[in-house]
């Protein structure tokens, strides 16, 4: 199954991609976390992207579509995979296109502009392995260490409040237009995500199989 997951940054698309990665077996594909990877490995699409992402604007076109190209000729993709913030913009859905990719479901997972703020002033993220926490919501089992690799939990800087206005107004003006574009391919259903993890979940898993 090819699945795109669209809503604002800190909606809950990477939490809930990696409960579809589980229990479809399939990889889940995060632009964010790629660029952040190749940010901390100095690589050339690092550099490329670097003042983009941490002011919160989004890194050219060509740079994400290029990466998008690479990871999903990967073998592990051959049955399906979980777009996890991209496409983020009608110039990169139609390069999607242009690859021949056909996908099965998008869902956008809906939460409030005021839900957001408190949902990424809280999120902790492994230094080491970019595994997701949060304060309140979602707490490591010992305080600022990562459950899976032991790394140090730290705050993105793209967190901080200020850039957080930020990418929610670059959410709303270049990324809700894909909502339309996907309901007129008959692609999109929604996914109220204001309540707890378990329940978005639960809407998640039923957006999919409808
Ligand atoms: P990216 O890393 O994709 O950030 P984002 O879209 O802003 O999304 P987030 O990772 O912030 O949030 P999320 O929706 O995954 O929420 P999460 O599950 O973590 O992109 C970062 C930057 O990279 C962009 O700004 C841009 O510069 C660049 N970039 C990436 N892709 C690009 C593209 N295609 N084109 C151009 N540039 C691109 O949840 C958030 C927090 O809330 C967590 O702490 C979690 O535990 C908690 N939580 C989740 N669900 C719930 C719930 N139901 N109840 C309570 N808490 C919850």
């Amino acid at each position: 199954m090819k699945i795109i997951l669209l809503g604002a940054p800190g909606a809950g698309k990477g939490t809930q991609a990696e409960k579809i990665s589980e229990a479809l077996n399939i990889p889940q594909i995060s632009t964010g976390n790629i660029i952040r990877e190749a940010l901390k490995s100095g690589s050339e699409v690092g550099l490329k992207a670097k003042e983009f992402i941490e002011s919160g604007r989004l890194v050219p076109d060509e740079v994400v579509i290029d990466i998008i190209k690479d990871r999903i000729a990967k073998d592990d993709c051959a049955n399906g995979f979980i777009l996890d913030g991209f496409p983020r913009t009608i110039a990169q859905a139609e390069a999607l296109d242009s690859m021949g990719i056909s996908i099965d479901r998008v869902l956008d997972i809906n939460v409030a502009d005021e839900v957001i703020a408190s949902r990424l002033s809280g999120r902790r993220v492994c230094e080491a392995c970019g595994s997701s926490y949060h304060i309140e919501f979602k707490k490591p089992a010992v305080d600022g260490v990562c459950d899976k690799c032991g790394g140090t939990l730290i705050q993105r800087k793209d967190d901080h409040p200020d850039t957080v206005a930020d990418r929610l107004k670059v959410y709303h003006e270049q990324t809700e237009p894909l909502k339309e574009y996907y309901k007129n391919k008959g692609k999109l259903r929604v996914v109220e995500g204001q309540d707890s993890v378990e329940q978005t979940t639960y809407l998640t898993f039923c957006a999919l199989e409808d």
